[in-house]
């Protein structure tokens, strides 16, 4: 059973007609998206705003329309995936570099969801590098005083040349391994002058979902239940 699709699947059920909706980025969202576009096809009135402009090529393809943000109010629900979640919901997203926008749609969300396979569920956050969005100006300094820290930070690379998020910036992945306090880490990171955004999601989700082995396990903050 693919639990990225499972969770995705399952997702999409939250989903309203006449509901503004967040759509985030990444392969579980794909599948997502795939989903989505088959209940608009049958009918659902939706409007939708993206995260990346991967996921605005792939669900306009997809016959899903994708508005500003700029263009709409505050968004009802936000589905998007992550790279972990820990057991107090505080999660690492980034790995796909779409970080920035994906804070920002979420942070203009009534409810957020994340969907996740079982490997993305930890006790501590870190063992996946932490991704933070930087300016490109003076991004040399900004890593070797990251690395004074003993943050380890390393520019993200596709093939031989650096990647370039959305908006223009750079992606650095720092190898902490051991996250204890990401709310207090998020603070620090920011504090340093040339560091857009981090992929510290603290507080965040409302509801993880999760596809564990062929089954769904929806958490959020109070219980946890299967289907
Ligand atoms: C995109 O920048 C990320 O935040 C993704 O949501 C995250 O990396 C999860 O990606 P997958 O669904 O591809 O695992």
């Amino acid at each position: 059973m693919n639990e990225k699709k499972i969770a995705a699947e399952h997702a999409v059920d939250y989903i309203e007609d006449g509901m503004i909706v967040g759509l985030g980025t990444g392969s579980t969202v794909a599948f997502m998206l795939n989903k989505l576009s088959q209940r608009v096809k049958s009918g659902l009135n939706i409007t939708a705003v993206s995260t990346s402009a991967a996921t605005t090529k792939l669900a306009t393809s997809l016959g899903i329309k994708i508005l500003m943000l700029s263009e709409v109010d505050e968004i009802d629900l936000t589905i998007d995936g992550a790279d972990e979640v820990d057991e107090n919901l505080n999660g690492i997203k980034g790995g796909g570099g779409a970080l920035l926008y994906e804070k920002i749609i979420a942070s203009n969300s009534k409810k957020n969801i994340w969907i996740v396979d079982s490997t993305k569920l930890v006790k501590t956050l870190g063992n996946f590098p932490l991704p933070i969005e930087v300016v490109q100006f003076g991004s040399t300094h900004l890593c070797v005083k990251l690395e004074s820290k003993g943050y380890k930070p390393t520019f993200r690379q596709i093939g031989a040349t650096r990647f370039i998020t959305d908006n223009n910036n750079y992606i650095v992945d720092l190898r902490i391994e051991k996250i204890e306090d990401p709310v207090g880490l998020d603070i620090k990171l920011k504090k340093f002058a040339g560091v857009v955004e981090t992929g510290l999601f603290c507080n965040v989700v409302d509801i993880v979902i999760a596809g564990i082995g062929n089954k769904v396990e929806v958490i959020n903050k109070k219980k946890r239940e299967q289907t």
